[in-house]
């Protein structure tokens, strides 16, 4: 029997663009990914989350398929439009939405873990520069104060940023998010600024209030080189550089890696760090917040020595989900121990950790998904490996309780425990959702 420890938190998630809809409704204006998921081409498909799960309307029956669960907690994002829909202006009907789902979270006896930022930057601060602005970050601070005023008294455990590698990398290095930039230069600026953010947040959530308990998520994934060559090796430094040093060194040493900055010395002079700023960002943290759902093998790219684009493989012979991601569960071991060993001590989330297939409403009206089961089993095992060997892990958060707007793939890549028919809204639970419910209630494998 796999066994979990005693107060172990057994959580699902979701993020308030991919799910919420309701774009334009109650004083919402648009955000980033509004603006992108609206440019030809951006999003397959066409995509957008104007309508996605209808989750704003359908708050009850989504809170039901919740509890129907069983978990201990519920991870979802505020969106910052919705709350803040002019520079400075608060929207009272959107805190009332939020108000709504952390109440009825207690009702059902689920704990709130609330993210404040999950991609969806106000457009009207893009048009200010976005996070390569240094406004945005006072911007998020006085943005997180509105939150934390408005729900504190319904939530202990605030999350900052969402993967800020995402919105700095994907959004402003290669284009590939919203708002659609590619230049490394920015993508840098939009780091610092992003982490900026956070300390700030977190030093202004815990000026009010002490007893808040304060993280960030990362993306992290371990990076091998996918020969012993020294070229490749080189190559897997810059990637595991870019992807997890970046964010994890200033976070908990106060420094960025010299390596990275000498990677990128050619393209900024990092004008953008100001004296104070990395004091900021290495404020004590609560816990960290880790989403796997991958590792990476790197190969030396002669074209250039953009981490990146510094050929990413796919591991031969290796099982993919229908986002081409390898199935490497001991990754999530290795990450984890890393974590401990070289970051730690540090009380750690598994907050997101999931699987798309091409699941299909079988003409019995059943969803079955074995392959997801056999995913989040595995990776639950590797999870209880690094607890075996002293990891301080304190939950696991599946992505994601329902089918959902998968950013620039649209809405073919299904993660969700709960199928969503778009046409009706319709919701079926999985296999994978009564698989998961059992698990909690056992706290553990067989
Ligand atoms: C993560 C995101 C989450 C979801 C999963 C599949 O990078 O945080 O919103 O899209 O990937």
């Amino acid at each position: 029997m796999f066994r979990f420890p005693e107060g172990f938190v057994w959580g699902t998630a979701t993020a308030a663009y991919q799910v919420e809809g309701a774009a334009t409704e109650d004083g919402r204006t648009p955000s980033i990914w509004d603006t992108f998921a609206a440019t030809p081409g951006a999003v397959r498909n066409g995509d957008t989350g104007a309508v996605a799960c209808d989750h704003y309307h359908r708050l009850d029956t989504d809170l039901d398929l919740i509890a129907q669960l069983g978990v201990d907690a519920y991870r979802f994002s505020i969106s910052w439009p919705r709350v803040m829909p002019e520079p400075g202006q608060v929207n009272q009907k959107g805190l009332d939405f939020y108000r709504r789902l952390v109440d009825g979270l207690h009702e059902r006896g689920v704990t709130p873990f609330v993210t404040l930022y999950h991609w969806d930057l106000p457009q009207y601060l893009e048009d200010r520069g976005g996070w390569v602005a240094r406004e945005t970050a006072q911007r998020f601070a006085e943005y997180a104060d509105v939150v934390h005023d408005a729900l504190a008294d319904g939530v202990a455990d605030w999350t900052t940023l969402n993967e800020p590698w995402v919105s700095a990398w994907l959004g402003y290095g290669y284009g590939l998010h919203a708002p659609g930039r590619a230049e490394p230069a920015a993508a840098l600026a939009a780091t610092h600024h992003l982490l900026l953010g956070h300390g700030l947040a977190a030093e202004a959530i815990r000026h009010r209030d002490p007893a808040a308990r304060v993280g960030i998520t990362l993306n992290l994934s371990p990076v091998a080189p996918a020969t012993d060559d020294p070229a490749d090796q080189a190559a897997a430094r810059r990637m595991d550089g870019q992807l997890n040093r970046l964010f994890l060194d200033p976070l908990r040493r106060g420094h960025y890696p010299a390596d990275v900055v000498e990677l990128y010395r050619p393209v900024s002079d990092f004008a953008f760090v100001h004296d104070g700023d990395l004091a900021t960002i290495a404020t004590p943290l609560d816990f960290l917040g880790v989403n796997y759902y991958r590792p990476n093998l790197a190969a030396d790219e002669p074209a250039g020595t953009d981490p990146l684009a510094a050929g990413v493989r796919l591991p031969p012979d290796v099982a993919r989900t229908a986002m081409e991601w390898p199935i490497q569960p001991e990754g999530l071991t290795e990450m984890l121990l890393r974590l401990q060993q070289e970051y730690g001590p540090l009380p750690l989330y598994v907050t997101e950790n999931g699987a798309a297939f091409h699941d299909y409403l079988d003409p019995a009206g059943h969803v079955n998904d074995p392959q997801r089961i056999a995913y989040l089993d595995a990776h639950l095992r590797a999870a209880h490996v690094a607890l075996g060997q002293g990891v301080d892990l304190r939950g696991y958060f599946v992505w994601s309780l329902l089918d959902n707007f998968e950013w620039a793939e649209g809405y073919g890549r299904r993660f969700g425990l709960v199928y969503v028919e778009y046409g009706s809204q319709r919701r079926v639970p999985k296999a994978s959702a009564g698989w998961y419910r059992d698990v909690v209630r056992a706290n553990g494998l067989t």
